[in-house]
């Protein structure tokens, strides 16, 4: 799929923005501070309605919209052909009044799919994208937390039972939480009902676990290749997943129809509820569940050398690069469209040969916008395919 059309109303710098873009590669060129990042991060909101580094949505609203504006609100709205068709879709954030004496103004969201008003989980597959920030290197060097967060990013944008399953989870959880918390101030006894929410915490944390683990050994059979293509070398990367409990010996093959299915979730979630039963004093004086997707990690390991402890910032950059590309690869083998790909200062910090090895490789992507404060690192080839967009002030003009 590709982006055909954007407009931005007061997202970020831009007060006011409108293009059209082409399929290909997009150079957008420009100093510090210009909106470079804030144009990949208005087209990845598409995603999910969730940006892939602001805090809080609020972050987004214009800093003027919000301070002068009578009715400040943000607006972004793009159509993106895809196979079936073109789809429009629009996402609105309108500031509302403070809740509250000490309450921050909330933001109301509207989600419009074809003009047509929706719920921000129907919002998942509509534009899909795969996004590289720099900051993205704490995803190996980071804590568990993060890896978790783009595993399920990445799974909502195409496995909609995924989507499903997780926000059920994380509303089982929060519950199963407060229930344990409960146990341990001794403010109920209830056993009762946690065995209710044990029972849910095990189906939805099983069909997690097994569509996580199925989506990993498919990214790294593209991801392998892609990085020793990237790297240069001879060195293998591994994606390892280590969940926090591990009943049955997990292999990707269980799960390998085209939804995961019996026995493979069912054996899960029979031992999780198993190792809940024996946790349960220990969850009960930690008033909190110590087992479960929310838990789980995955190590990235290169010739079985453990990235996150003992990988130099150019293996782990390496690492990262070849995860994208091959989530690229991925997404499009399990949705037939290629994602809009987003490099954001892919280039700095890499050596020549990487350099050229990812320029080679990303020419194939449907399309893709590359972000760069010089765009002399781009070579003549590359160059020569592709738009260069100068980016000034909130403002954006194609070179001649
Ligand atoms: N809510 C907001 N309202 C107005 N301006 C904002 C808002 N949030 C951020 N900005 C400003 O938008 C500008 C563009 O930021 P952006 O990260 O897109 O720049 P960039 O071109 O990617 O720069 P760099 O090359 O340094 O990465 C910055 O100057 C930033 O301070
Ligand atoms: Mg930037």
């Amino acid at each position: 799929m590709h982006l055909q059309h954007l407009a931005l109303t007061n997202f970020r710098n831009y007060r006011h923005f409108e293009a059209a873009f082409p399929p290909g590669a997009i150079i957008l060129c420009g100093r510090n501070g210009q909106g470079k990042t804030s144009l990949l991060e208005a087209v990845h909101y598409l995603t999910a309605a969730h940006s892939p580094q602001a805090a809080t949505d609020r972050q987004l609203l214009h800093w003027d919209a919000a301070r002068t504006d009578s009715n400040p609100y943000l607006k972004i709205a793009a159509e993106v052909a895809a196979a079936g068709g073109v789809r429009k879709l629009e996402v609105r954030l309108e500031l509302g009044q403070p809740s509250g004496a000490a309450g921050e103004p909330r933001l109301r969201k509207t989600v419009l799919l074809n003009g047509a008003k929706k719920r921000v989980s129907d919002m998942a597959g509509v534009v899909n994208a795969v996004l590289f920030l720099p900051q993205d290197m704490a995803l190996i060097e980071g804590g568990p937390g993060g890896r978790r967060n783009y595993l399920d990013a990445t799974l909502c944008q195409v496995d909609a039972a995924y989507a499903a399953a997780l926000a059920a989870y994380t509303r089982v959880l929060a519950q199963r939480n407060a229930l344990l918390k409960a146990l341990h101030d001794r403010r109920s006894n209830g056993a009762a009902q946690l065995e209710f929410w044990d029972g849910q915490l095990c189906l939805h944390g099983a069909q997690l676990l097994a569509r996580r683990v199925l989506a990993i050994a498919e990214i790294q059979t593209h991801a392998a290749p892609l990085h020793r293509e990237l790297a240069g070398g001879s060195a293998q990367l591994r994606l390892d997943y280590r969940p926090s409990y591990a009943a049955v010996p997990l292999q990707p093959g269980m799960f390998a129809e085209a939804a995961p299915a019996q026995p493979g979730v069912e054996e899960i979630a029979a031992g999780m509820l198993v190792r809940l039963r024996a946790l349960r004093a220990a969850e009960t004086a930690r008033g909190t569940t110590l087992i479960g997707p929310h838990r789980d990690e995955l190590r990235f390991m290169e010739d079985g050398v453990d990235l996150g402890l003992y990988g130099s910032r150019g293996q782990g950059r390496t690492a990262v690069l070849a995860l994208k590309l091959a989530q690229m690869a991925w997404m499009h083998t399990r949705t037939g469209e290629w994602p809009i790909l987003l490099l954001d200062e892919v280039l700095a910090e890499l050596d020549q040969q990487r350099r050229s090895q990812l320029l080679r490789h990303v020419t194939g992507a449907e399309q893709l916008l590359l972000t760069t404060a010089d765009a002399n690192l781009f070579d003549a080839p590359f160059r020569a395919h592709a738009q260069v967009w100068e980016v000034l002030a909130g403002t954006v003009q194609q070179r001649p």
